[in-house]
């Protein structure tokens, strides 16, 4: 009983410290999951109390770089979750782009870029004519430094249809290189979604598969804002765990299944 009181001031400490450090607050992240991670990470290296390993942290950049980089899980791939892609192209942009001529689109949370590049080249292949601008953001700065390279694994290209793969990517040495049209579209920026301030008027906010690291408090604070940065119908695209129970308390209504709709006043 005692040791685990001791853990969980430990903790507590921890994050506070971190807090400061980093400007990450893992208050907002669920905590079972979050702790589970940082002990094994934390034991990995050696360290059998949160005030030591944090120690260690403060004074050694490659450690306090690794921890940081275990903070956020990174995996992404082009067109994940297929299906909900062809929903965007076939239902949604179709609705959002009726009588328009350019669109602004933000990918939230957007990892190595693999979904900020699938948006550009679903819009390249399909909507010419549309001037886009995408902003992608994330709060790892080493992420957005790989996005920025463009370079990939095949693996991460399995989802995207053969034909867009040979139009949109040069192969060399097994890695493939993202079109420099492409890249063109896309402007990453490092954004933490549970401080910073979001950009306003959004046609499309594509944010999938890191509100499920929130807790439910933190989750509802991001829709509100997510609601609030999206412009006259805009769309809210979110990961295919992330279904919204009262998409209506945030004034937004389904529009399909992981997409919501801003209601108009
Ligand atoms: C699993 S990836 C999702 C990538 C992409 N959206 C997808 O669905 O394939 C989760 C991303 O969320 C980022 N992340 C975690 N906490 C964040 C926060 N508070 N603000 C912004 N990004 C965050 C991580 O750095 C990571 O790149």
């Amino acid at each position: 009983m005692k040791e685990d009181y001791d853990l969980s001031k430990e903790y507590i400490d921890f994050i506070a410290r971190i807090k400061l450090k980093l400007g990450i607050d893992l208050n907002l992240y669920k905590q079972a999951q979050m702790k589970r991670r940082l002990i094994s990470l934390r034991n990995k290296r050696g360290f059998t109390s949160f005030p030591a390993y944090y120690q260690a942290l403060d004074k050694d950049n490659v450690l306090l770089k690794e921890f940081a980089d275990r903070l956020t899980i990174n995996v992404s791939e082009f067109y994940r979750n297929p299906k909900r892609w062809e929903v965007l192209k076939d239902t949604v942009f179709p609705l959002l782009l009726k009588n328009r001529q350019k669109i602004t689109i933000w990918s939230a949370a957007c990892s190595t870029g693999e979904e900020p590049y699938s948006i550009a080249i679903m819009m390249k292949e399909f909507f010419s004519n549309i001037a886009v601008t995408i902003l992608a953001t994330d709060i790892d700065a080493n992420v957005l430094d790989k996005a920025k390279q463009g370079i990939y694994q095949e693996q991460s290209l399995k989802e995207l249809p053969p034909r867009l793969k040979k139009k949109y990517f040069k192969e060399e040495n097994e890695l493939f290189y993202v079109d420099p049209t492409i890249k063109q579209c896309v402007t990453f920026k490092k954004h933490n979604l549970l401080a910073d301030r979001y950009p306003k008027n959004m046609d499309l906010i594509v944010c999938r598969n890191v509100l499920i690291y929130f807790t439910d408090e933190a989750k509802e604070r991001v829709y509100q804002k997510f609601s609030h940065a999206l412009g006259r119908n805009g769309v809210l695209f979110v990961g295919s765990t992330e279904l919204m129970f009262n998409p209506h308390k945030f004034g937004l209504a389904i529009l399909d299944t992981f997409f919501y709709q801003k209601m108009i006043k």
